[in-house]
């Protein structure tokens, strides 16, 4: 079952986004070589605690973190471990917050310090392919329509599209239908009607889409060890079209 949100509820929502897109212009301050993810983590649980708000994803599932963050060859659902960062990473950093009830999730990818080229084309290729998503969030389109632009793009750029985790609807829960899968074909699927609030959240590979996951039972590689980067905003569907949520 959908769950559409009123203009109100929205605007809560967009209050928990407020607070997330803050949160993670921080982090890209704080972001360098010899920061460590648990270093991030802490700051996050206190940035949250002094803006009223909680993050969601600690204690969900058991998952015992404020932040996910994902290095390198991890696509997402990393530990933010007290390894430091080191010079010509990528990392993930994923968070949901919760404000006043409501939830927000957006996650972003970072350079560390000097990065190849290639990785740099990954996060460019992979930002850009959200926003291709985004502009797909209009009522009367279908959710197929967001996934066959990203994929397109993506694929055209020499990427692939991670398949085991999808966008989906969030509300008060933070995994509510519809599903938004970031690859398959266009004209298919629910049909968007103002109201709807989902998370669009593409994860692209440099290599195979195929992924394992570690023994701590959460962290999502990459089955070949080669990069993956995602970025996601929180979108609801107006009438005036997709609004982001989350924008920094
Ligand atoms: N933020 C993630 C999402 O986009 C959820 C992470 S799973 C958790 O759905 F367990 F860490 F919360
Ligand atoms: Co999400």
């Amino acid at each position: 079952m959908i769950i559409l949100k009123t203009p109100e509820e929205i605007r809560l929502m967009q209050e928990a986004g407020a607070v997330l897109a803050a949160c993670h212009r921080e982090i890209a301050k704080m972001i360098r070589p010899g920061i460590t993810p648990w270093e991030i983590d802490q700051f996050v649980e206190q940035f949250l605690a002094e803006h009223d708000a909680t993050p969601e994803q600690k204690g969900y599932n058991g998952y015992p973190y404020a932040t996910c963050a994902s290095i390198n060859d991890v696509i997402c659902h990393g530990f933010p471990t007290k390894e430091p960062l080191r010079d010509g990473d990528i990392v993930t950093i994923d968070m949901v917050v919760r404000k006043n009830g409501w939830l927000a999730d957006s996650a972003w990818s970072y350079a560390v310090g000097n990065i190849s080229a290639e990785a740099q084309k990954l996060l460019e290729v992979t930002e850009k392919s959200l926003y291709l998503g985004i502009d797909q969030a209009v009522v009367g389109n279908r959710i197929g329509d967001i996934s066959h632009a990203i994929q397109t793009y993506a694929q055209e750029q020499g990427y692939s599209v991670v398949r085991d985790f999808t966008g989906h609807g969030i509300g008060q829960a933070m995994h509510e239908e519809p599903y938004v899968p970031h690859y398959g074909p266009p004209n298919r699927g629910q049909r968007l009607k103002e109201g709807m609030v989902i998370t669009i959240e593409p994860m692209l590979n440099v290599g195979t889409y195929h992924l394992t996951i570690d023994d701590d039972g959460w962290t999502a590689r990459t089955r070949d060890g080669k990069l993956s980067a995602q970025y996601e905003h929180t979108i609801a569907i107006t009438a005036d079209g997709p609004v982001i949520l989350t924008k920094q």
